[in-house]
């Protein structure tokens, strides 16, 4: 199979890595990739959102099976572009259909729809600009903290957490007249504060089946003891020791079946990822919100641990045969630190060299994913973003994991490289 692959961060590295590795993978491109994917696959210079570009690359390169890593061509409807053009629409695209992909696009759209299909999630109501006084009743009449989201993409920062009715009160009214997030924030969805440990369960469907990934767990804060502002993702472990098997049971029945078959009642067509962010609330889950696409950077921990084919799972999404796909997983722990810029996630330099990339150990205990970097006309390796770098370290157990990531994190260096020095210790505390 040609296979073509759309994006271009540390997650799609992973991805890349994951489809060579498949005997049944004849050529792997990636749009617009990384100098990660380069040395592993064929980048070409599209731009995610250039489905007419992407559209021509598939027909001249033979593509067999398109694949999609980021969740903005799918919320621009790149699935519904392929379906009904007639050279591309028997092309499989691995990702959900613009209506499917309203889950992460519309944070209004995703409660209506847990409501409709009774699935757990903190209770809510959305307000527009002429519902300001309805919207600052409710927040009164909320318990504190309470939460205020942006109903539109707003690049992970659109969630506020507030812990005085005046605060929320001036949050609800910067987001709904004066476009905080801009059109992001045209709704706003305030919802109740859960208390509990959040981790991430991921799950692959064809709109009927479905095949439960590794779950794993995230840290977005910037700052050690998750503390300071919200980041894209700045480590990951999976497994996550606190998800049980009871409690993924529960995940399970309370919520990937009733979401898939929710879907396809409403007639969602949705073939693709699906990441479900979970609070696990005293042994109950609810979840804080769907995304239509892998997480960043869990997808770095979690696919090193699929044994099985990976080109055969997303073939069996594409053909709707995943119930003949089985997953294997390795018994393996995984735990993935992001070094990033200095000052990321706010302003950040690019442009600085990176040193020691060829001293990542080649003996199986660390993998090194490029996500923000570039390389220069001599061929360096150098920064192009705020995640820079994420490197995974695999072992027996979440200690050796983390040893073998750190090891390798150490090798690597450039002017106001930072990474979080504590990922994965809380769940160590917790086991003690
Ligand atoms: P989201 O963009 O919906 O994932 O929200 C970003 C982060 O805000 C989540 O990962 C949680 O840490 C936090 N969060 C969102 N909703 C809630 C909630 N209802 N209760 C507690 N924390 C929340
Ligand atoms: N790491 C969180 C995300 O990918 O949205």
């Amino acid at each position: 199979m040609n296979i073509l692959l759309i994006g271009g961060g540390g997650r799609e590295h992973a991805f890349a890595w994951k489809i060579v590795e498949s005997p049944k993978c004849t050529r792997l491109f990636v749009a617009p990739g990384n100098p990660g994917t380069a040395k592993i696959a064929t980048n070409l210079p599209l731009s995610v959102s250039d489905f007419d570009g992407i559209a021509e690359a598939v027909l001249q390169n033979d593509i067999d099976m398109v694949v999609v890593g980021p969740e903005e061509p799918l919320v621009k409807g790149i699935v519904d572009f392929f379906a009904i053009s007639p050279e591309l629409s028997k092309i499989p695209v691995i990702g959900p259909s613009k209506a499917g992909a309203q889950l992460e696009g519309s944070k209004d759209f995703s409660k209506q729809f847990m409501s409709r299909h009774a699935i757990p999630t903190a209770a809510s109501q959305t307000f527009t600009q002429n519902e300001i006084d309805a919207g600052i009743d409710f927040i009164k009449r909320q318990k504190l903290p309470v939460v205020l989201k942006a109903d539109g993409l707003a690049a992970g920062k659109g969630v506020l957490i507030c812990q005085s009715y005046e605060e929320a009160e001036a949050s609800l009214k910067e987001m709904l007249l004066e476009a905080k997030f801009g059109e992001a924030s045209a709704k706003v969805v305030i919802e109740q504060f859960l208390e509990g440990i959040e981790l991430s369960v991921f799950v692959a469907t064809d709109g009927k089946n479905y095949t439960i990934l590794p779950e794993a767990k995230d840290y977005k804060r910037i700052g050690e003891g998750d503390t300071g502002l919200n980041t894209g993702g700045m480590g990951a472990i999976s497994p996550v020791p606190f998800a049980d098997k009871k409690f993924l049971q529960k995940v399970e029945e309370r919520v990937v079946v009733p979401t898939v078959k929710g879907l396809s009642e409403e007639g969602i067509p949705y073939i693709g990822f699906l990441f479900i962010g979970l609070m696990n609330v005293n042994g109950e889950p609810f979840v804080i919100e769907y995304n239509v696409r892998m997480g960043d950077p869990e997808t770095e921990a979690v696919l090193p641990r699929i044994k099985s084919d990976f080109v055969e799972l997303l073939q069996g999404m594409g053909s709707r045969q995943l119930d003949r796909y089985m997953l294997q997983v390795h018994e393996l722990t995984a735990s993935t630190v992001v070094l990033v810029a200095g000052g990321y996630p706010e302003a950040y330099e690019k442009g600085n060299t990176i040193s020691g990339l060829e001293e990542m150990p080649i003996d199986g205990t660390a993998l090194l994913f490029h996500a923000g970097t570039t390389a220069n006309e001599n061929g360096e390796i150098q920064t192009n973003g705020g995640r820079v770098l994420a490197i995974t370290g695999l072992g027996t157990n979440l200690e050796a994991a983390l040893s073998n990531a750190y090891a390798a994190v150490n090798k690597v260096c450039w002017k106001d490289l930072n990474y979080r020095k504590d990922i994965g210790q809380d769940i160590l505390k917790l086991n003690q």
